[in-house]
């Protein structure tokens, strides 16, 4: 399926009486196609998907890359494997990993991973030498930190990290001022640009 088609179809379909898919305005699912279609046969990694609508933008727009998708919650699994045959994504290009992106949260492995697959701890080595971060799971200030310290340094250099809803006024208390961060200095990340609530960056290299 065309990637505007879906983005179309995903970001509408609220509108349409149908559950939401996306949880990206259509502005920024174009923002995240934009960035995602520059990388050839890459690596991207996803942290937070919900029922899958930005995964599906991934992997629509970088058609030859590997998109591994990471949430710590396993109830949308079977919707989002819905969701993604339906808009057309070959099974083969995305892997589904439940766990949690922080390693902050203590009770996780009461609650989720008797379902999951993954091993809380897992070091995840083949999540390495990514071209693409996309990141979209806890937006507390301290977890959104977190995940930075955990996966920018996977990201190659020249490699580009996502931020979103960064900027939206419902997370302006607990979300993280991203152009004001120490943190973006430390892990060699310059501002690039922006659209909506995301917030672009890429890896500086050195
Ligand atoms: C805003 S939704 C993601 C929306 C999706 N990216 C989209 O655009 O359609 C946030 C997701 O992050 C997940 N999440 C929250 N904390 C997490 C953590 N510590 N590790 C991994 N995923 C997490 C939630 O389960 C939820 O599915």
């Amino acid at each position: 399926m065309y990637i505007n088609l879906a983005i179309d179809d995903m970001t509408d379909c609220v509108k349409r009486g149908y559950d939401r898919v996306c949880v990206q305005t259509k502005p920024e699912a174009m923002f995240l196609n934009k960035v995602a279609c520059k990388i050839m046969n890459g690596k991207i990694l996803e942290i937070g998907r919900k029922m899958g609508g930005s995964l599906i933008v991934l992997c629509l727009s970088s058609p030859d890359s590997r998109v591994y998708s990471m949430d710590i919650s396993t109830a949308h699994i079977k919707r989002v494997k819905q969701n993604l045959k339906y808009y057309g994504v070959r099974a083969s290009q995305y892997k589904l990993i439940t766990a949690d992106s922080t390693g902050l949260h203590t009770n996780f492995k009461k609650k989720v991973l008797r379902k999951a697959k993954e091993k809380v701890g897992a070091k995840f080595v083949y999540l390495d030498k990514l071209d693409m971060l996309f990141v979209d799971g806890d937006h507390r200030r301290e977890f959104v930190i977190q995940d930075l310290i955990r996966w920018t340094p996977r990201v190659i250099p020249g490699g580009s990290i996502l931020l979103h809803d960064y900027y939206s006024d419902k997370y302006k208390l607990e979300g993280v001022d991203v152009e004001a961060n120490s943190k973006f200095k430390q892990y060699k990340l310059q501002y690039a640009d922006r659209c909506g609530r995301s917030c672009l960056f890429t890896k500086v290299k050195h």
